[in-house]
């Protein structure tokens, strides 16, 4: 969603400011815009519909001097992208500006009562309404600053993450947090902010990650103070962040897609750094140590996710009840929110999120945790909000993914789960030592597995020509490739607007088989597992109705190979971890796809990387 950053110190701001919005432009992108205070007590803001690039442009013969900054990039909620909804808002006096990402649900209400007052509105946000009421209170009571931001977010009912500033005490941020992530990075007499960390880094590595409720009050020269709306002043840890700028930028890649398609040999090693013992043949998750007594005791896991998370909790589901013999139901985190689901105590909600910020996925964790479940969270995002409102929970350990379509988050979250199936199997005896020790093997050669399909990458690119005509697809695969088929789907329409369906090959005939013709391609995931043969007669029934298939097959099949059209071949593997290296070329057939039709990779229209509005 939105991009928020900020800067008070001693240092020019717009530069940190924008590098800052380039490194979180993928969060959302149909606007950009800077607030900047110098030290004449000036206010400016300069905002644009568009990207970085057309904010940069747009200011190149402007006054951006100051020390004192907040700049911002918007995912349009509420009134169209344009410059006059861009971030950040003047008040009506023009003395205060601010950003937000989130929602105020109110927003209507408060809106038609400052009109009432005579207070004219410049946008269509709901934005605008916060800074409008925190100058009518200023004005009204003679307020400072705090005082008036607090007062208003009494009356506020929503999601906000903001930030604030007053061209009359230019020496200070306020920003607030309710549901939309915020960090506050600590320098030497300056002091940083961002919506995760990666506006950050370059400059410190102490940060603080704001909690729901927390107002913090960043005066240059003085501590960091962080308060609530009754002004309590509250305790706040500064956390080290390890995150490396060469994990954020593109490592010589085209796009941070590619980038992250081919390092996922790398983070799946990262991932099972530390919780795979080769030697012994032995998962061990500190969380499944630390909570045995709570996994082991689950009558029920309720996996909870949207998008790609919800895809790898379906590959998850499988393996859990294959190895843990534990019924697990896998919902979208936004239809289980709203639907008095039945979940309490005895049940282990697994709450799966790359971002750990999707506010569906968080609000569910919430409403299952009031309702006595214990929540496992399996996110990336380090320190992000999913895993600190959950009970315990294993990260991914992937590296900031940028690219909007999610690649390395899905395999690591699929390795996550097959490692968490096995240590809660292991545990409750529901796994035969020597299946526990062929998975354990089999997943340690995983990366090197993922490193020969990468070698697939031209054969991709140049089948991806043959087919960018397509304005259909069609993905099938069955059992644990049934979400990879969902998974391959997802991803071309997502960055190539190629109109795609995924489904279980079985069920083709139900329906499907009525799209089948000469234009139509197939992607089939047809390896060497106890449904070939099954999947072999969907292949016949396809190219009887002359559709085009694209098959996965295991290496060295020339069965298929002879009656598909476009053949890819893959290393075997134990049919729990096909996913795992099926994935990978759907994922390269969406990315070349994309780029042949000249689309935006990593930064798909409509798209935002970080959904933290439901
Ligand atoms: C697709 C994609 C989305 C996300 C979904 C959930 O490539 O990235 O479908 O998977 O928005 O996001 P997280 O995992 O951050 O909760």
């Amino acid at each position: 969603m939105c991009g928020i950053v900020g800067y008070i110190g001693d240092r020019d701001a717009y530069p940190i400011l924008v590098k800052g919005l380039r490194r979180l432009e993928y969060r959302g992108y149909d606007s950009a815009g800077v607030a900047l205070v110098n030290g004449s007590g000036t206010l400016s803001v300069y905002k644009t519909k568009g990207k970085v690039d057309d904010l940069e442009n747009y200011c190149a013969e402007k006054d951006v001097s100051g020390q004192v900054g907040i700049a911002h990039t918007r995912w349009a909620t509420h009134g169209e992208p344009s410059s006059r909804n861009a971030h950040p808002h003047y008040s009506e006096s023009k003395n205060l500006a601010i950003i937000h990402n989130g929602i105020i649900e109110n927003y209507a209400d408060l809106k038609k009562k400052l009109q009432q007052k005579g207070i004219p509105f410049r946008s269509d946000t709901d934005t605008e309404v916060l800074v409008q009421f925190v100058e009518y209170v200023q004005q009204k009571k003679s307020l400072d600053l705090l005082t008036a931001v607090q007062l208003v977010l009494h009356e506020v009912i929503g999601a906000y993450a903001i930030a604030i500033v007053d061209k009359r005490t230019p020496d200070t941020i306020i920003a607030a947090r309710k549901q939309s992530p915020l960090v506050v990075g600590i320098g030497e007499d300056e002091f940083f902010l961002g919506s995760d960390a990666s506006p950050i880094i370059e400059y410190t590595s102490r940060v603080v990650y704001l909690e729901d409720g927390n107002i913090a009050v960043m005066k240059r020269g003085k501590e960091l103070q962080v308060v609530n709306i009754y002004n309590t002043k509250l305790p706040h840890e500064v956390k080290t962040v390890d995150i490396s700028l060469g994990q954020i930028e593109k490592g010589g890649y085209p796009h941070f897609m590619l980038k992250e398609i081919f390092e996922q040999p790398e983070c799946l090693t990262n991932c099972m750094r530390g919780r795979i013992n080769v030697e012994a043949d032995n998962v061990t998750l500190s969380a499944v140590i630390d909570y045995k007594k709570q996994l082991l005791a689950a009558r029920r896991v309720i996996i909870v996710a949207c998008g790609t998370s919800w895809h790898a909790g379906l590959i998850g589901k499988q393996m859990i009840e294959n190895l843990c013999r534990i019924p697990v139901e896998v919902e979208y985190a936004s239809e289980f929110r709203y639907r008095n689901p039945v979940v309490g105590a005895g049940d282990v909600v697994i709450a799966i999120s790359q971002s750990g910020e999707t506010a569906d996925t968080l609000a569910a964790v919430n409403l299952s945790k009031e309702r006595g479940a214990f929540i496992y969270g399996i996110c990336n995002a380090i320190g992000s909000s999913i895993p600190r409102a959950t009970d315990t929970g294993s990260y991914i350990h992937v590296g900031p993914e940028i690219g909007v379509a999610s690649t390395k988050a899905f395999t690591g979250q699929v390795t996550v789960l097959a490692m968490l199936a096995l240590a809660i199997g292991k545990e409750r005896g529901t796994v035969a030592r020597a299946e526990y020790e062929k998975i354990v093997k089999e997943l340690v050669s995983m990366p090197a597995k993922i490193e020969e399909v990468l070698t697939v990458n031209d054969r991709v690119k140049d089948l991806s020509r043959t087919f960018t005509y397509a304005r259909n697809f069609i993905y099938l695969g069955r059992g644990y490739n049934y979400p990879v088929a969902l998974e391959g789907a997802l991803k071309l329409k997502e960055i190539s607007y190629i109109h795609a369906e995924g489904y279980p090959a079985a069920e083709m005939k139900h329906g499907p088989i009525a799209l089948i013709d000469s234009d139509m391609p197939v992607v089939v995931i047809a390896t060497h597992n106890a449904m070939y043969e099954k999947v072999l007669n969907n292949i016949q029934e396809i190219k009887a109705r002359k559709g085009r298939v694209i098959a996965l097959v295991s290496k060295g099949d020339e069965t298929i190979c002879q009656i598909a059209d476009e053949c890819i071949e893959l290393p075997d593997t134990i049919e729990c971890l096909e996913p795992l290296i099926a994935s990978i070329p759907l994922q390269l057939l969406a990315y070349h796809t994309a780029v042949c039709k000249g689309k935006n990779v990593d930064q798909p229209r409509n798209l935002a990387k970080s959904v933290t509005v439901e």
